[in-house]
Formats: structure tokens, C-alpha cells, sequence
């Protein structure tokens, strides 16, 4: 059996496993400023010392100290770990499971954006099985007897979602990414404190807002059954970065935008627990491994050829989209709905700054860039498996900053598409 029908076969398991997967039961506390409930939050749940994750750059900033403030008002010990950054390598989160084992926390408080984040779903687990080294756990799953030492999750970036997803993903020894999943995840609270992304550089809110939209689009557009409130949750995902993206760029201290982007994140994360990412996802890890391109950056490289590549695969969740966001009308043609959605991502990626193509990619790469694609895609929920020639002409299209509405209709074939000829 060749790997493309085994991957067809496949298609669908992703999303059956991750239904089977608990997902942490967590109060959602919102507003500019809202860390400074957490004292309330931990004195309320019972929680006596806790431990406060959170990484150089946030812990230079004071960003903490609202936290520390709550706390003392309530009268809880804690412990502050501020030594984690962007990538934290393995001997960081080891430390932390011990210095939580050593102090007896009985709750931790993860500050920071993705990293810090995963980085304390890693530790919680680890806590519960101070014995284990930390390196051993990184398999596809961590399976916890029972639940994770609870977390309250307070994301200081607007856009990966990590505050509720339950795939962790870090950095092992050999310093590569593992991703895994966190059976017995007990994020408690998550804390969503706009006041924490005020003053991040345009770059980052432009790059963790696309990544938002991508895991919203690519929830709705998976194929996989979902509850009606899941996938409005995806849609509203959509519809507020759409919204509220390009109202940060001209006005980077909107407080209202920037809890909304907040919420949009929180939202996306929530796509990716019960809907999972696709394609975008897939190609983005690849391209961004390949060639060293940021998350955000690759995402927003990849997202109109590949959205707008599934015109002819799910048009109309395109045009679904595009009625919710209020570009186009219910009785409108689906294909026209679907194009002015695609023109809607491709003028809020215009306004952010992002440019079309990428030279970095190169020919040479695409057998190398199918393959890990294919892996990466193995993960996921898209609603159709692309063989080896789709994925060539997508990298033709994401190289040269195309839109393939055209293409996969045979509208546009023709011979323009160098990839091909690889195969
Ligand atoms: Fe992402």
C-alpha cells in the first residue's frame, strides 16, 4: 500500500483520538489587568504555595508583580522561576518539576506566551512523578495517574492557544521539537490580562494574531464532527482577528481590540483541541523548520495559496465563513462567497505588512519538504489528503505568493507549475 492511501486511510483517526483526549475543565477570567485576581483565584481553590513560571523577558518587564501583589493580599506562599525562554531546552523544565517538587507547590502559574506555557504543562505532569526523568516523558502522549498539579494559565500572547490546548510542544535533548499530549491536563483558570500584549512590538501582535486566524480557519474547515458551540467559537475566532487585527496596527493601545485578540486566541486554542489544524499548520511547520521562518511568518506565507486551494475541496465552509465575518450574504453564490473571504484574508495580510512568496524555498528542497509535510500532516484533521503533486504545486504557489483559486478548478493549470515535473 502506498504511504498517500495509507495517509487516506488514516485521515480521520487524528481526529478520533483527540475526542478521546480529556480536555481541562477551566474558569475563564478576562479584562486589562485581570491577573490581579489571582490571589482571589488561588486562596478560593484552596491553593497554599504556588510556583509562578515565567520567562526573562516578562520577569524584567515586572509583568509578575500584579501577581505577586494578589498573592500576598491573600496570604499564599510562592515561589517565583523566571529563567525559561522563547525555546526552553530540557534541563530548564527539569529544573522546574524539581524546584515545584522541592517547594510543595500545589498549583503552578504560567505567565509567559507558548513556551512558558508548554513548558507547565511538562512540569505539572512531571510533579505528579518526581521520579521519572522528564526526557523519558516525551512520547506522543504523558499519561498522568490522574490529573496534572492544577495550572492557571496567564498567556502574555495573543495567538497560539496554549492556555488551553493540550499538546505541549518542547525541545529535547538533541534540541528537537517534540510535540506531546497531556492526558490529565488540569489547567484550573485561564486568565486572559490584555493589559500583558499592550506594548508587544507590532511584529509579534501581527504574527500571533495570523496564527489565531489560522487555527480558527482551520477548525472550521477540518473535517471532523463538532458541537455547534465549538464551531462558533472557531467562527467568532475569525471573525474578531478579521476585525480587530488591523484596528492594533493603526491603533496599538486599543484596550477593547486587544482583549478581543486575547479572546480570539483563547478561541483558536480551543479549535485545536476539538477540531485540530490542517494543512496551513502542516506546511507552515515544515517550511518554518526548513528555512528557520518564525511560526507566525511561515503561517501567514502559507495561508491564502492553501485556504483558497480548498475552494473546490470545501467551498462551502469558505462561504460560511465569509457570511459569519459579514462579507458576503447567505443568499450570495458560494463561490463568490468563498472568493471574498479569500480577498478578506488577503487584505488583512496586506495591511499587516506581510509580503507574498517566499525565495527561500527552492526546488531542490520540495522531495525533502513533501515528506516532512506528509508527517506533519499526519496529525491533523484537513478535509482531504493532497498527494505528493498537490503538495509540490502549493510549495510552487507559497514560493511565488500566489493564490490557487484557479488551479485546482484546471482553470490555471497549464505548464507553469515547475514542481510537476519532479514527479
Ligand atoms: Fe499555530
Amino acid at each position: 500500500m502506498s504511504f498517500y492511501l495509507l495517509r487516506k486511510l488514516i485521515r480521520k483517526l487524528p481526529g478520533v483520538i483527540i475526542k478521546l483526549v480529556p480536555k481541562p475543565e477551566h474558569v475563564l477570567r478576562e479584562g486589562f489587568g485581570a491577573r490581579e485576581v489571582i490571589g482571589e483565584i488561588c486562596a478560593f481553590a484552596g491553593y497554599k504555595s504556588v510556583l509562578i513560571v515565567t520567562d526573562k523577558t516578562l520577569y524584567s518587564l515586572g509583568y509578575h508583580e500584579k501577581i505577586l501583589d494578589s498573592l500576598e493580599a491573600n496570604k499564599i506562599k510562592y515561589n517565583v522561576l523566571s529563567n525559561t525562554v522563547s525555546e526552553p531546552t530540557i534541563d530548564i523544565i527539569s529544573e522546574g518539576r524539581n524546584v515545584a517538587v522541592n517547594y510543595g507547590a500545589d498549583c503552578i502559574i504560567a505567565l509567559g506566551g507558548g513556551s512558558v506555557l508548554d513548558s507547565c504543562k511538562i512540569i505539572a505532569a512531571g510533579a505528579k512523578m518526581p521520579k521519572r526523568n522528564i526526557e523519558n516523558l516525551l512520547h506522543k502522549f504523558i499519561y498522568v495517574n490522574g490529573k496534572t498539579l492544577p495550572i492557571i494559565a496567564v498567556p502574555s500572547t495573543a495567538g497560539t492557544g496554549a492556555e488551553i490546548t493540550v499538546a505541549a510542544v518542547v525541545k529535547n535533548k538533541r534540541g528537537i521539537k517534540c510535540s506531546t499530549i497531556v492526558i490529565g491536563l488540569n489547567v484550573t483558570h485561564v486568565v486572559l490580562d490584555s493589559e500583558l500584549t499592550t506594548g508587544a512590538p507590532e511584529s509579534v501582535t501581527v504574527c500571533c494574531g495570523i496564527d489565531a486566524l489560522s487555527h480558527g480557519i482551520e477548525g472550521c474547515l477540518a473535517d471532523i464532527k463538532t458541537s455547534k458551540e465549538d464551531m462558533n467559537k472557531s467562527l467568532e475566532c475569525v471573525r474578531i482577528v478579521l476585525e480587530n487585527l488591523p484596528i492594533l496596527i493603526s491603533s496599538p493601545d486599543d484596550k477593547e481590540a486587544r482583549q478581543k485578540m486575547c479572546l480570539a486566541a483563547y478561541y483558536g486554542g480551543n479549535a485545536i483541541n476539538k477540531q485540530l489544524a490542517g494543512y496551513v499548520h502542516a506546511f507552515a511547520h515544515s517550511i518554518g523548520a526548513l528555512y528557520h521562518i518564525p511560526h507566525g511568518k511561515a503561517i501567514a506565507l502559507c495561508l491564502i495559496p492553501i485556504v483558497s486551494y480548498h475552494k473546490n475541496i470545501c467551498r462551502d465552509k469558505l462561504a460560511q465563513l465569509s457570511v459569519y465575518c459579514g462579507f458576503s450574504k447567505e443568499t450570495d453564490d458560494q463561490e463568490a462567497a468563498a472568493d471574498s473571504f479569500v480577498a478578506a484574508l488577503e487584505e488583512l495580510l496586506e495591511t499587516c505588512g506581510f509580503e507574498r512568496g517566499c525565495d527561500l524555498i527552492d526546488e531542490k528542497d520540495y522531495k525533502k519538504l513533501i515528506r516532512m509535510i506528509n508527517a506533519d500532516s499526519i496529525n491533523y484533521s484537513p478535509p482531504k489528503t493532497l498527494n505528493n503533486k498537490e503538495i509540490a504545486r502549493l510549495l510552487d504557489e507559497i514560493k511565488k505568493g500566489g493564490n490557487v483559486c484557479g488551479l485546482y478548478t484546471g482553470t490555471n493549470t497549464g505548464n507553469s507549475c515547475k514542481a510537476e515535473k519532479i514527479f
